[in-house]
């Protein structure tokens, strides 16, 4: 018989598990010689009957939903962990998935180890933890120190998941496998580094996490930074999980904290009108910040990030702007050429744009931005997998290169604390129009800093 994985998903019940977790099971239902069965755990009074109906509507497989099993538990209680203990005998390989509120992380993880559901440095047993992964630098390093209580880094994995998304694994692959590029990745041919994580939805009904976090803590810290982290780093030695993880140690290590006077913060008009928004609510819907890298390789290229909800459109895409050709004179003229741009698009229209000058065709010498394309989805007949998907299979494989480690997700914190601590401190956020690009403050920043305007594609001509 095939060796049995149990999938524990602590609070089945919620958002998460049924929006993300169970529809991406579905192509991992019988995954490679391995029996995988759902074990949904939780306050919440059901049957295990009525568990097998979610799965089969939310997974879609009934091969999964015939054998899946809910665990009525409580968070602190031994006893009731006992009861699940049972219920794991015969398992090969144990899956704890956290899908619960970051509160409970404490209570489970030590009821875990009180009750021997696990033991720490045991390869068959492996934990999920959701983000956030703190509040801050000393949340986040709690949050460290009580999983490494009980589960070594090696059977932890922590999601952050623009890490498995398919374009983002993709820069590796774009950066270190073409040497067409390594040699203008630098301080010496790159003008600036834009990155770009808009949203056109408002918070909709999330006022209960966002209100407490803003952002900042939702996007930069965790999304951007990692994004920032393997658009930076050095070429790893191997493409293994360690070796990329060490890479981006030392990209995230050479990142200037955030000063306040680089940054600026947004909250949509409208917000402070959202279901469970506190009227007088400061937090930021919107952020852009300067930031800068004190190594050999990026010393002096200003890095600019933005992100925010309710902007004139959904697009995640990095901009690499080169610097503009040192002479350039036609007929009598000097001219500028058009900027030569390297644009990494994470979603929508996956893909990777070339933007480059080109003469016009016709009798004049007239230049004009051209665009070279690779697109993504054309290099697979099969849909783009989703995030959660990818997530999963590799942590059913073990492997951990979609996942940050824990000194990453500290580095992070340090990089972003000075300016969370400050905002909480003083000030109010800019307001701006849903639909917009943001405050003009923001593009007064780019400005300022001699990085010209921010860049977008489909924007810029020769761009989409
Ligand atoms: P929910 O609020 O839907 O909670 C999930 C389940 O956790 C509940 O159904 C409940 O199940 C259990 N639970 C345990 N303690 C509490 C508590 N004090 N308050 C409320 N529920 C509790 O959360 P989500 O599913 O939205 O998110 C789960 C985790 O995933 C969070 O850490 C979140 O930040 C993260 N996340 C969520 C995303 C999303 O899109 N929803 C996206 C990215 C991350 P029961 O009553 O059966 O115990
Ligand atoms: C989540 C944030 O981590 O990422 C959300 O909590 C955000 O606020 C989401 O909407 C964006 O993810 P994606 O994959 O849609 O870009």
């Amino acid at each position: 018989m095939a060796p049995r994985v149990d999938l524990v998903i602590f609070g089945a019940s919620g958002d998460l598990a049924q929006r993300k977790i169970l529809p991406s099971l579905k192509r991992l239902a019988s995954p490679d010689g391995m029996e995988l069965r759902i074990i949904g755990a939780g306050r919440t009074a059901q049957s295990t009957a009525h568990f097998r109906d979610i799965v089969k509507k939310r997974s879609g497989s009934q091969r999964l939903a015939a054998t899946a099993v809910w665990a009525r538990i409580d968070y602190k209680s031994q006893t009731t962990f006992a009861g699940l203990k049972k219920l794991l005998v015969g398992a090969a390989h144990v899956i704890f998935y956290m899908a619960t509120p970051p509160e409970t992380s404490g209570d489970i993880i030590h009821t875990l180890g009180q009750s021997k559901l696990t033991t720490k440095g045991d390869p068959t047993r492996r934990i999920v933890v959701e983000k956030p992964l703190g509040h801050d630098v000393e949340s986040a390093r709690k949050l460290n120190a009580q999983l490494a209580k009980t589960f070594e880094e090696q059977q932890t994995f922590r999601i952050d998941h623009y890490l498995a998304k398919d374009t983002v694994q993709n820069i590796l692959a774009f950066r270190f496998s073409n040497s067409l590029f390594e040699p203008v990745w630098n301080r010496n041919l790159v003008e600036t580094i834009q990155i770009t994580v808009a949203e056109n939805e408002g918070i909709g009904k999330r006022a209960g996490y966002y209100d407490q976090n803003g952002a900042v803590r939702d996007i930069i810290q965790n999304h951007m930074l990692q994004l920032l982290a393997l658009v930076t780093m050095e070429p790893p030695t191997t493409f293994d999980a360690e070796y990329v993880r060490r890479a981006k140690r030392a990209a995230l290590r050479a990142m200037s904290p955030i000063s306040p006077s680089n940054a600026v913060r947004g909250q949509y008009i409208g917000y402070l009108d959202e279901e469970a928004v506190a009227n007088d609510s400061r937090r930021e819907t919107y952020a852009a910040v300067r930031l800068s890298m004190e190594n050999w390789r990026w010393d002096g290229v200003p890095i600019f990030l933005r992100t925010g909800k309710a902007l004139q459109r959904r697009v995640t895409e990095v901009v690499i702007k080169l610097r503009d050709a040192p002479h350039l004179r036609i007929g009598g003229n000097r001219q500028r050429g058009v900027p030569s741009l390297i644009v990494i698009r994470i979603q929508p229209d996956e893909g990777i744009t070339i933007r480059i000058g080109a003469k016009r065709p016709g009798t004049r010498f007239e230049m004009v931005p051209a665009g070279m394309r690779l697109d993504y989805k054309a290099l697979t007949k099969a849909p783009l997998p989703d995030a959660y998907e990818n997530v999963l299979s590799e942590v059913l494989a073990g492997g951990h290169s979609a996942f940050p480690g824990a000194e990453e997700i500290e580095l992070q914190w340090e990089i972003v604390d000075p300016l969370l601590k400050s905002w909480e401190a003083e000030g109010h956020p800019e307001p701006y129009t849903r639909g917009s690009w943001g405050p003009q403050a923001a593009d007064d920043l780019v400005a300022a800093s001699g990085g010209g305007r921010w860049i977008v594609s489909g924007d810029e001509p020769g761009t989409d």
